[in-house]
């Protein structure tokens, strides 16, 4: 089955060409807009996606070697997401289907960033454990099957990417701040900062960063501050990875999992990467963290998701709107 996946949730626009299981095309248009904010203002983003959705589609559409005619179903990012990004991918995409009378099979994004560990291995065995870690979202999830999803725990405050853009907003470092935290982490010593490790040792999968982020603040804006802002990155990213890592390794223990799947924008962090795989090599599960390009946002997971679910005999709901929610309970 040959499907065009379109995404429009946040801050990037993209489009994405399957057939079957491989990727023929995977174009990311990210909006640079909101650097000058530090945060995603959501009237531009929608703006942003209305101006590159039709380049983006004709982009992966070309890459593909493929044209519009050819197309035999349309998936899209349904929910959750800023409503006015949202509105733009899926009226494209509806106007698209209809047009084409082709099925339309809405997609949950945070169920697609679960299900990106699939786009780098085909074999990744139920009841498998997903860490999904955005800007948004913060969660342990126990996937026994493309029908059941169980949400473990989730933030009780901020997502671990909000964590990390707000710190580096306050060290100057620009948005989105992950990226710029990870290559000064590098540089620095994570053992210098000590910072609080919120519901680390709680008996719960649930996390908390709001209390990391005041701590950084403190620290930050102390007069007698002199620790480096290398160091600041070090101690902090050091300390929500080994959140995120303890957390998740306890839940795959507790449910014996033997696949872990680590996606979502913080995924791309270099230290949660190398800190998971050591963590699983020991216990001997088996770690998928998806390249870069499958880690933020991207279509090719919702795209992915969707040919799971045809591929599964899941038929595509009658309108959008009614679609969403039954997995994952949230809507931002
Ligand atoms: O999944 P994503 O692209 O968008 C959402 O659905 O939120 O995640 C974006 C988040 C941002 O907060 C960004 O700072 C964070 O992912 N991020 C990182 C890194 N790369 C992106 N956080 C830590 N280290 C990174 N290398
Ligand atoms: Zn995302």
């Amino acid at each position: 089955m040959l499907i065009l996946g379109i995404e429009t949730s946040c801050d990037e626009t993209s489009a994405s060409v399957m057939r079957g299981e491989d990727v023929l095309s995977n174009v990311i248009s990210s909006q640079e807009v909101h650097a000058q904010f530090g945060g995603v203002v959501p009237e531009l983003a929608a703006r942003a996606h209305l101006q590159m959705i039709i380049p983006v589609v004709r982009r992966a559409l070309t890459d593909a070697g493929v044209s519009l005619t050819d197309i035999e179903a349309i998936a899209v990012t349904a929910e959750p997401g800023l409503h006015g990004a949202l509105l733009v991918g899926e009226n494209f995409a509806k106007a698209l289907a209809m047009t084409h009378n082709v099925p339309l099979m809405p997609i949950n994004h945070l169920e697609a960033h679960i299900y990106s560990g699939f786009l780098e291995r085909r074999d990744i065995a139920f009841p498998f454990l997903a860490l999904v870690v955005s800007g948004g979202h913060t969660m342990i999830v126990l996937v026994h099957s493309i029908h059941q999803l169980q949400l473990l725990g989730t933030t009780q405050d901020d997502a671990a990417g909000e964590a990390f853009d707000k710190v580096a907003k306050l060290l100057g470092l620009g948005y989105p701040g992950g990226p710029a935290v990870d290559r000064l982490a590098a540089k620095g010593n994570p053992k210098t900062v000590v910072f609080p490790k919120p519901l680390m040792h709680e008996d719960n999968f649930d996390f908390s960063f709001s209390g990391m982020k005041t701590s950084a603040l403190n620290i930050i804006r102390k007069p007698s501050n002199t620790f480096s802002k290398e160091d600041i990155c070090a101690s902090f990213q050091s300390a929500v990875v080994q959140i995120l890592a303890t957390k998740t390794i306890r839940a795959a223990q507790r449910y014996n999992v033997r696949d872990i799947v680590v996606a979502g924008g913080v995924s791309a962090n270099s230290h949660l990467r190398a800190d998971m795989l050591r963590r699983c090599d020991a216990l001997h599960i088996r770690l998928t963290v998806p390249r870069l390009a499958y880690c933020t946002d991207n279509a090719a997971m919702i795209t992915n998701l969707a040919a799971m679910k045809f591929a599964a005999g899941i038929v595509p709901p009658a309108t959008v709107a009614s679609a969403t929610s039954t997995l994952l309970p949230f809507r931002v």
